[in-house]
């Protein structure tokens, strides 16, 4: 029961969350909006997407809807701080594709980086194909208030860097290996699918939470949990990391152990438990 409860308080935190997404888009005009056509045949206003944003003004108060035509965008984009309130759609995220290979810092190796707040994207892949072997971001979220729709997420270790701010993801695919879902933002993941491609007892999330008064973690409702080979759902990044997966589908490649906090000596040096029932882990297997 005490776990339950636990659940709805975080539900009810995501309710809250998303109830102040609607307070900062009601004070912007919701009646237009701005469309920008990327093509990369040249018959839309630019053939890059970040030439599309670098059009945006600084500071906008207005709806931008970014358009991107089916294609293989080869480019790194970030959508800087002073550029809310941007939409990027593509048509389906099979077709709409921003790719980069960057492997090393988490700040520095992002396909995808989303610095500004009320950011929308729909209908994308975003991928960074550096593979195993360091750190290689697909998608760091950082601005306040993010939504992100149908869109696949793709990288090996730290595929996305759900970094800071409140975010939801809906029918997303995101796949990794090592601590692919990471960052200390408070996040709804809903009916996603989140796929392991571990060999050996990969790590799927990494929350970082360092005490119990912040008002991070990530929620997982009624997503489905797959991998190739065998993973942890979640192993921690600071002492209050917090974690749930709940109506949640999970196939046989989850460890049954389900979570790790010991299986690294380093980590575990640097975050001690006195007991571990402290830690603000749960599991909860529904179908
Ligand atoms: C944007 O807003 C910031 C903060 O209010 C201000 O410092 C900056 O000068 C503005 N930039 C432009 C180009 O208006
Ligand atoms: C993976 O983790 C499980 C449960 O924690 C453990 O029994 C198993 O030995 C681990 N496998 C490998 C290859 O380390």
């Amino acid at each position: 029961m005490e776990i339950s409860g636990y659940i709805f308080a975080m539900i009810l935190a995501h309710t809250a969350l998303l109830g102040s997404f609607m307070a900062a888009t009601a004070s912007i005009d919701l009646s237009t909006a701005v469309l920008i056509r990327v093509d990369q045949s040249g018959k839309g206003d630019f053939k890059k997407i970040q030439d599309a944003i670098d059009s945006v003004p600084p500071n906008n108060s207005q709806l931008v809807f970014i358009s991107g035509k089916p294609g293989v965008y080869r480019e790194k984009v970030v959508v800087p701080a002073d550029k809310p309130f941007i939409t990027l759609s593509g048509t389906k995220a099979s077709n709409t594709i921003i790719t980069w290979s960057h492997g090393g810092n988490i700040f520095e190796s992002p396909t995808f980086s989303v610095l500004a707040s009320d950011f929308v994207g729909r209908f994308l892949t975003i991928q960074n194909t550096y593979g195993s072997g360091d750190k290689a971001v697909a998608l760091r979220v950082s601005g306040e208030r993010a939504a992100f729709y149908g869109c696949r997420i793709l990288s090996y270790q730290d595929t996305l860097l759900d970094d800071t701010g409140s975010h939801y993801y809906s029918n997303c695919y995101i796949e990794g290996a090592t601590d692919f879902i990471c960052g200390s933002a408070a996040s709804i993941f809903e009916s996603c699918h989140v796929h392991s491609i571990s060999k050996n007892n990969g790590s799927i999330t990494a929350q970082h939470r360092d005490s119990p008064t912040q008002n991070s973690g990530f929620t997982f409702l009624g997503c489905k949990i797959t991998g190739t080979g065998s993973a942890y759902l979640g192993r921690p990044w600071g002492d209050h990391s917090t974690v749930v997966f709940a109506l949640s589908y999970m196939s046989s490649a989850i460890v049954p152990a389900g979570w790790d906090s010991l299986g690294f000596p380093n980590q575990a040096k640097v975050h001690t438990y006195k007991n571990p029932e402290e830690k603000k882990f749960a599991k909860i297997r529904f179908i």
